[in-house]
C-alpha cells in the first residue's frame, strides 16, 4: 500500500485519479480549495481505503507549507506525488487578456506546482524513492492563440519535469510527465467563467477523453515496475490531432 497525495482532488481527472488509487488499495491525501467537496470525496473512498484530506490553494505559498506540515506523522512518508491542481482562465488574446487570468495560471499552474513539490521531494530524497506525476497538457506541444499563457504554463511543465528528473534518478525518485488532450471535466467551465453554453461547444461533436481515461494512464504509470519510468505520456482522444485540430461530426 502506497501514501499517495493528489493535488486538485475535487474535480475531474484529480477525482477520478485518487477514486481509481483508492480502489487499487492505496491511501490517498486528497487536496482542494473546497472543503465540503473534500468531505464528501473522503467519506466516499474511505469505504475503499484510508482517505487523509488537505485544503489549500496552491498558489499562497504560506497555506501549501502549513497544509503539508500538518499532515500526521504517520501519513509524512509520500511515495507518489500527483501534481494535478490548475486551471485554464480565459482564452484572449494577449493584448486582451486580463492580468488576473494570467496571475492564477502562472501562480497556481506553475509557482503552486513547485511551492507543493518543494514540500515533498526533501522526504523521498532522504528515503532514496518516490514518484512524481506532473499534469501538463498538449497545450505544451502547440501554442494556440488566445491561449498563450495557458500554453507557457504548461511548457513550463515539461521543464521543470525534465529538470525534476535530471535532480531526482539518482535518489531513485521517477518523475512522469502526463500531456492529456481534450478532457471533459469543469476545465472549460472555469476557462469560460461558468458559461455552460460555451464550456459545452468545446466537447461538442466528438468522443472527448473522460477523467477516468487519464486516471487509467496516471494509474499504469505509477504502477509500471520498479526499473521502469514513464517519463513522458501524451492521450489525445481519437478524434484529435492536436491542440487547434479537431475533427467533429
Ligand atoms: N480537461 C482538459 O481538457 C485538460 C487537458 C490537459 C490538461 N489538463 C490539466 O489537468 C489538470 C486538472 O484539470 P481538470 O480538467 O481535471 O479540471 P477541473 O475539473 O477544473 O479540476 C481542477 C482541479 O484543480 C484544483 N485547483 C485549481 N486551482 C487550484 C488552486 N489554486 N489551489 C488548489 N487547487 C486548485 C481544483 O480544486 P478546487 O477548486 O477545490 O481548488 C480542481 O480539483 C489541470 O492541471 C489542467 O490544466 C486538463
Amino acid at each position: 500500500m502506497k501514501t499517495i497525495l493528489v493535488t486538485g482532488a475535487t474535480s475531474g481527472i484529480g477525482k477520478s485519479t485518487a477514486e481509481l488509487l483508492a480502489k487499487q488499495g492505496n491511501r490517498i491525501i486528497i487536496c482542494g480549495r473546497r472543503q465540503e467537496v473534500l468531505e464528501s470525496l473522503k467519506t466516499e473512498l474511505s469505504t475503499f481505503t484510508e482517505i487523509f484530506s488537505l485544503k489549500f490553494d496552491v498558489r499562497n505559498l504560506e497555506e501549501v507549507e502549513a497544509a503539508i506540515n500538518s499532515i500526521p506523522e504517520d501519513w509524512k512518508n509520500i511515495d507518489i506525488l500527483i501534481n494535478n491542481a490548475g486551471n485554464a482562465h480565459g482564452l484572449d488574446s494577449l493584448s486582451a487578456g486580463k492580468t488576473d487570468d494570467w496571475d492564477s495560471m502562472i501562480d497556481g499552474n506553475v509557482k503552486g506546482l513547485l511551492y507543493v513539490s518543494k514540500m515533498i521531494i526533501p522526504g523521498m530524497k532522504e528515503r532514496n524513492s518516490g514518484h512524481i506525476v506532473n499534469i501538463s497538457s498538449v497545450a505544451a506541444r502547440q501554442t494556440y492563440a488566445n491561449g498563450v499563457v495557458y500554453c507557457a504554463t504548461k511548457k513550463a511543465v515539461d521543464v521543470i519535469s525534465e529538470g525534476m528528473r535530471l535532480e531526482l534518478t539518482e535518489f531513485g525518485i521517477k518523475v512522469t510527465n502526463i500531456q492529456p488532450g481534450a478532457v471533459e471535466t469543469d476545465f472549460s467551465l472555469i476557462r469560460f467563467k461558468g458559461d455552460q453554453e460555451r464550456a459545452a461547444t468545446v466537447y461538442a461533436g466528438y468522443e472527448p477523453l473522460k477523467a477516468e481515461d487519464i486516471a487509467d494512464s496516471i494509474a499504469y504509470c505509477v504502477n509500471a515496475p520498479k526499473h521502469i519510468c514513464i517519463s513522458d505520456m501524451t492521450i489525445y482522444p481519437a478524434a484529435q490531432a492536436e491542440p487547434r485540430t479537431i475533427y467533429r461530426k
